[in-house]
């Protein structure tokens, strides 16, 4: 699918967040009350797909700083590192699709766009880091590649040497 359709830009009051209904109570929730205090206190960037044509917010994810302790690494990559605690990471906190564009590889095209920017120069990110909120979510992101850290199948990684798979 081309997304030339919608424009990822930095969430800003401006937007019409209003009706915003991807399906997962705790994801619209969390995009209606909590997203612009957290973009404030810097815990967490928040981008969102805009439909160019209907202006409506399509989609939306979070980005922060992270890390990854060694020990949830899976051993074949564990041991290639490093004797460091943890190594470092972006983390997508939260990403959604409203319902009515889910199935149209807008949520792909959102991961490909967090691990575009995870990637910039100015700092060294190993991988991406997401919380699944289910198995169904954990299920999405294997399907793009992601892996599970070891003890915690709910948290799941993309080192970003993998970005141009994507
Ligand atoms: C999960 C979610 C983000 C997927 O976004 P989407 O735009 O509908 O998905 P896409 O159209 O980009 O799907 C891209 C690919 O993922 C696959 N896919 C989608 N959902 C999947 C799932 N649950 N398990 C496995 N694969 C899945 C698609 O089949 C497609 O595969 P293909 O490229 O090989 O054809 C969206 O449905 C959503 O917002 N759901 C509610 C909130 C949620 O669960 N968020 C997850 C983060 S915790």
């Amino acid at each position: 699918m081309s997304i030339s359709p919608f424009s990822i830009v930095p969430f800003s009051r401006e937007h019409p967040k209003a009706g915003f209904c991807s399906g997962s109570e705790i994801l619209d929730r969390y995009f209606a009350e909590r997203a612009g205090q957290d973009i404030k206190r810097n815990l967490a960037r928040c981008f969102v797909a805009i439909d160019n044509e209907q202006k409506n917010i399509a989609g939306f994810y979070t980005l922060s700083a992270a890390q990854i302790p060694l020990m949830n690494l899976p051993e074949q990559l564990a041991k290639k590192m490093p004797r460091y605690d943890a190594v470092p990471a972006s983390r997508l906190g939260r990403l959604a699709i409203d319902k009515h564009y889910q199935g149209r590889g807008l949520g792909q095209a959102l991961i490909a766009d967090a691990l575009k920017k995870s990637a910039r120069d100015s700092m060294a990110v190993y991988a991406m880091l997401v919380d699944a909120k289910d198995d169904n979510a954990a299920a999405f992101y294997r399907h793009h590649g992601f892996i599970p850290c070891t003890g915690k199948p709910q948290t799941l990684f993309l080192p970003l040497k993998t970005l141009s798979k994507l």
